[in-house]
């Protein structure tokens, strides 16, 4: 079965064809990170319109990559929610459009479904249950993968996510955008124990997490230093910061799994490439004797390849949408 998978939920348009489920035939993304550089974020309208100029091209190229034509099509999948609420229904009226043209089936996928996704893509073997840790710029959640469509949230953040809080310091600092990235680079030379920074714990909620005061704390520590003309080590800084996110990730990710006790623990979602938190992952997995599965960098950020393949399970599933579909900012993740 062929599927047209499109994504379109934050600044990067996507599309890929993915052969029943896990083969997949091309990947192409268009990132529009150098145009949103310029105002430290993304700016929700840019990303809407950029989307609208890109979506009908790439998805072009990805037929010509996959070396098919329309007819040989048999669904198309896309991302319908979360995200921000133009970027997202963009992928998703060209998706209505393009099944009705072409009489496909239309499949709506869960953009975090979809990072959780990427870990089948990486492991042929890999089948549920398992537990996810899923960390990107908009989501921080610990999910119970029952089966391919049926999920729970064990845990979640309070109130920011991981990834927002690399970007909103990484600003701070002036080393780029998104911040994940240089940040995790700069961490590489840096003394984690140098800087002092909060693990926040949720009082009744275990597996909640909360980042909230981390960031704050972050950005008074640089404001600070800033004031007082101390010069911050930003490798320093940035050891520090990876190992304070990490250290509210990981031992929850573990205990979730260690509740559930499926001897299996994935990660997920943009924030899974940093490199703090999958070799904390590692060796928790190596204590606890659980099997890690950590995605392949290249499907830890958005992209349609993860959205192809869990549309493939959805469909198994039934589960399909017609030309009312409508697009989400925010959805639970076991509503699919
Ligand atoms: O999954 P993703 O591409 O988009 C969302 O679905 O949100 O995640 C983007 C997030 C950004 O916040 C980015 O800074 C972060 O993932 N990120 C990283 C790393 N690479 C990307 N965070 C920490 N370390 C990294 N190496």
């Amino acid at each position: 079965m062929n599927i047209l998978a499109i994504e379109s939920s934050c600044d990067e348009t996507a599309a890929a064809v993915v052969r029943d489920g896990r083969q997949v035939l091309s990947s192409c993304v268009a990132s529009q990170i150098e145009m949103h550089t310029v105002y430290g974020g993304v700016v929700p309208e840019i990303a809407s319109r950029r989307h609208v100029e890109a979506i009908c091209g790439l998805c072009g190229q990805a037929l010509e990559l996959a070396g098919l034509s329309k007819r040989d099509l048999d669904a198309v999948a896309v991302t319908y929610a979360p995200g921000l609420i133009g970027a997202v229904l963009v992928g998703v009226n060209f998706a209505k459009g393009a099944a009705l043209a072409l009489g496909l089936p239309l499949i709506p996928v869960h953009h975090v479904r979809g990072h959780i996704a990427a870990n089948y893509l990486t492991y042929p073997d890999l089948e549920p249950p398992f537990v996810c840790l899923c960390v990107s710029g908009g989501t921080t959640a610990i999910v119970d993968v029952r089966s391919y469509t049926r999920m729970e949230v064990m845990g979640s953040t309070r109130d920011d996510a991981a990834g927002e809080c690399f970007d909103k310091v990484a600003r701070v600092l002036g080393i780029g955008y998104p911040g994940g990235a240089p940040m995790d680079r700069l961490a590489a030379g840096g003394d984690g124990g140098r800087y002092e920074l909060p693990r926040a714990h949720v009082q009744g909620a275990e597996l909640d997490m909360s980042f909230s005061g981390l960031k704050t704390a972050a950005l008074n520590l640089i404001h600070n230093s800033r004031q007082k003309g101390e010069e911050l080590s930003l490798p320093d800084f940035a050891a520090s910061f990876g190992r304070a996110v990490s250290d509210s990730l990981v031992p929850r990710a573990a205990e979730a799994a260690r509740q559930k006790g499926y001897g299996r623990l994935a990660v997920a979602g943009g924030v899974a490439a940093n490199s703090r938190l999958r070799a904390d992952l590692q060796a928790a997995c190596a204590r606890s004797g659980d099997r890690l599965f950590l995605p392949e960098l290249r499907w830890c950020g958005d992209n349609a390849a993860m959205i192809g393949c869990q549309g493939f399970y959805e469909y198994q599933a039934g589960h399909l949408a017609g030309p009312d579909l409508n697009a989400y900012a925010t959805r639970d993740i076991a509503l699919g």
